[in-house]
């Protein structure tokens, strides 16, 4: 069947995005000219309050108000603002949601503080496949509390759960594949048998509807510099349900997490609630950057995030079907329930193939061995993006301008 008849012209692409609920958003953004930026599962675009914004926390908050903008600027109250915009876009009260660390970081902090609650038992789950911070990170966590790091599969992790573990870490949605979890029924199994439950929202939250307090989740963690746009290396969320606060007992007690920091106190005191994560000056200028990035989500409900995602991903995948089904495998789920907001392709010169692409505007990225990763970020690609992204992925294949000698050395970012 022609794309023509399928409904996959341009002029199609067009009227989906006229028709589409979130079209007013992505004159929120500033996109380089001629640049199809499917690459928002990796880094964000720059949001266009943004840069004013910064500009007047370094030239008058810190410049001019100097140290007194800790106070006149709210600077000390910076990260509880910021977490109070992040919860509503993951499903729970902003007031459980800390901000400061790097995803790393607030892994380990998170890993340590939900396995001294279930001090009786010996393992962390996760799977094999996951980013490989989280397994790094895992690693480092059980050799410090002399537990053991138990890989499941991805296709089952509940097979893996019995009354001896005490954790299971789960990324919602996979970076590799954009493959997404059962959040709800893979929650209720790890509660099943008695262990705690950690979600990495890393490629979901922003994109995905995340609805933690609705699957009664334990711990969440996640960057902000992908969906959340909040710039390279914008500080990390985690969210640690109501009724783990009261005990939480994490490693970094810095003074950040103290009750009263400006007491200078010798011993170390929690602050209530999800503050005690916290641990040390929190990185004010990034900060700043989200909190201003965190304003376009301003009115958006899950469901049309949803809607919007989808319909980007769908088309995609039709016109990748129509256009280049012998070339490619997609590998990201067609069933939409199990699907995020990115789609892999796999083709043995996908490094080739990515580079091409960038070449000619279309900004995606590749993953080794095999895969070219198209993110979608409902909030800034459109579907005529999603059109001319596919249009000069026919013209790679068929120049086979993957093929270029230049493409044999592999960037150190890929
Ligand atoms: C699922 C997942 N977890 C964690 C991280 C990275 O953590 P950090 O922000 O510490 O670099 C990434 C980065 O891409 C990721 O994709």
């Amino acid at each position: 069947m022609s794309t023509l008849s399928l409904g996959l012209t341009r002029d199609s692409a067009v009227d989906r995005d006229e028709a589409g609920p979130l079209r007013d958003r992505r004159e929120l953004f500033l996109i380089p000219e001629g640049t199809i930026y499917l690459d928002g599962n990796s880094l964000g675009a720059l949001p266009r309050a943004v840069p004013a914004r910064l500009t007047e926390a370094v030239s008058e908050e810190w410049g001019r108000g100097l140290i007194s903008s800790w106070n006149s600027a709210d600077w000390i109250n910076l990260s509880r603002r910021v977490g109070a915009k992040i919860g509503p876009i993951i499903g729970v009260a902003g007031a459980d949601v800390h901000v400061g660390d790097s995803t790393s970081v607030a892994l380990f902090k998170t890993m340590v503080a939900a396995c001294r609650m279930r001090p009786e038992r010996r393992a962390i789950v996760l799977e094999s496949s996951t980013f490989p911070t989280d397994g790094y990170i895992a690693a480092g966590v059980a050799r410090l509390l002399g537990l053991e790091v138990r890989w499941c599969d991805s296709a089952d992790p509940s097979a893996s759960l019995d009354e001896d573990v005490a954790l299971l870490l789960l990324t919602h949605v996979d970076f590799r594949t954009g493959a997404m979890f059962d959040m709800g029924a893979l929650t209720r199994a790890a509660h099943g048998c008695g262990a705690l439950m950690l979600w990495d929202l890393c490629h979901s939250a922003g994109a995905v509807p995340v609805e933690l307090t609705e699957h009664d989740v334990d711990f969440a963690v996640g960057c902000s510099y992908k969906y959340l746009n909040g710039g390279p290396g914008s500080p990390a969320y985690v969210y640690v349900a109501p009724k783990h606060q009261a005990g939480l007992d994490q490693p970094i007690t810095g003074w950040m997490g103290h009750a009263r920091p400006f007491d200078m106190d010798r011993d170390y005191a929690p602050v209530e609630g999800v503050a005690r994560m916290g641990s040390g000056t929190p990185p004010v200028l990034a900060l700043t950057a989200l909190d201003a990035a965190l304003d376009v989500f301003g009115g958006i409900d899950h469901a049309t995030l949803r809607m919007a995602s989808l319909s980007l991903t769908d088309y995609f995948i039709d016109l990748v079907d129509a256009r280049l089904g012998a070339d490619f495998e997609v590998v990201t789920p067609r069933d939409s329930a199990r699907r995020g907001s990115q789609v892999s392709l796999r083709h043995e010169q996908a490094y080739g193939v990515v580079q091409a692409l960038i070449e000619r505007g279309v900004v995606g990225d590749f993953r080794t061995p095999d895969l070219a990763r198209f993110g979608f970020a409902p909030l800034f690609v459109t579907h005529v993006d999603v059109y001319d992204a596919v249009d000069h992925l026919v013209s790679v294949m068929e120049h086979e301008e993957f093929a270029r000698p230049s493409y044999a050395t592999r960037n150190l970012v890929t």
